[in-house]
């Protein structure tokens, strides 16, 4: 099943409950949360009280990305603060394996971020300690960017490297996904799709939740 994961980067921030719950009515499950530290990225966004104040708000899955510099420094207290899932990007991390095994510990689920131009290749023997991986398909910072249509590729040389290992792990997609480019994101080998403008952007978000959960289960229907 493809999940289809609201990114509140484009939410209305005074009203975020009444945002998240939108989207819940429409059968999200799962909300993307964007750390930004304006170091890693050139962008301020959020730190632990707010996911703290959202935890007390939704029960949905919190899927926390760090775009911060030294990320194991701060990861424990996303996950004291509510986090089910942290993703730490590969670019930031000096010691990716430790970082991911400490989020693991603190019981959350332990991604790894690669932006657009580095190579998959670099994840060739870190997979197994990570419990998903999230493909970068704009450079990270912003919403409403477009989709950069070689991340795709790397969407199909990873899921490749997950089949040739056995590995069952999740590829999740961040960044420009539509619902005119959905499609093809699912049948690359997408299992979790983040997007942001294209849901809180939408006259009627919770419609479009529904709308790209059905064009994902028709797109994987055809994969399978
Ligand atoms: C960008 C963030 C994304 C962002 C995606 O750096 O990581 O999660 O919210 O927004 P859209 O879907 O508008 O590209
Ligand atoms: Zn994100």
């Amino acid at each position: 099943m493809i999940e289809i994961i609201p990114s509140i980067l484009s939410a209305d921030f005074a009203r975020l409950a009444e945002e998240i719950a939108r989207v819940e009515r429409g059968g999200a499950t799962m909300l993307h949360l964007d750390v930004m530290d304006g170091h890693f990225v050139d962008n301020l966004t959020i730190g632990p009280p707010v996911v703290e104040s959202v935890r007390k708000a939704t029960k949905s899955h919190l899927d926390v990305h760090l775009m911060i510099e030294n990320p194991g420094r701060y990861a424990a207290d996303f996950v004291h603060a509510g986090a089910n899932s942290v993703l730490v990007h590969y670019e930031a991390c000096r010691h990716l394996d430790g970082v991911l095994e400490l989020i693991k510990k603190e019981g959350a689920m332990a991604g790894v971020v690669l932006c657009p131009a580095t190579p998959v290749s670099v994840l060739e023997d870190v997979l197994e300690v990570a419990d998903y991986v999230l493909l970068m398909s704009v450079n990270p910072g912003f919403g409403g960017q477009r989709l950069i249509p070689y991340v795709l590729d790397k969407v199909r040389k990873l899921a490749g490297m997950r089949r040739a290992k056995k590995l069952r792990l999740p590829i999740e997609i961040d960044g420009g996904v539509h619902l005119d480019n959905l499609t093809d994101v699912v049948r690359a080998g997408c299992d979790w799709v983040v997007t942001g403008s294209a849901i809180f952007h939408s006259a009627d978000p919770e419609n479009t939740v529904r709308e790209m959960q059905r064009i994902a289960a028709g797109a994987n229907a055809v994969t399978c």
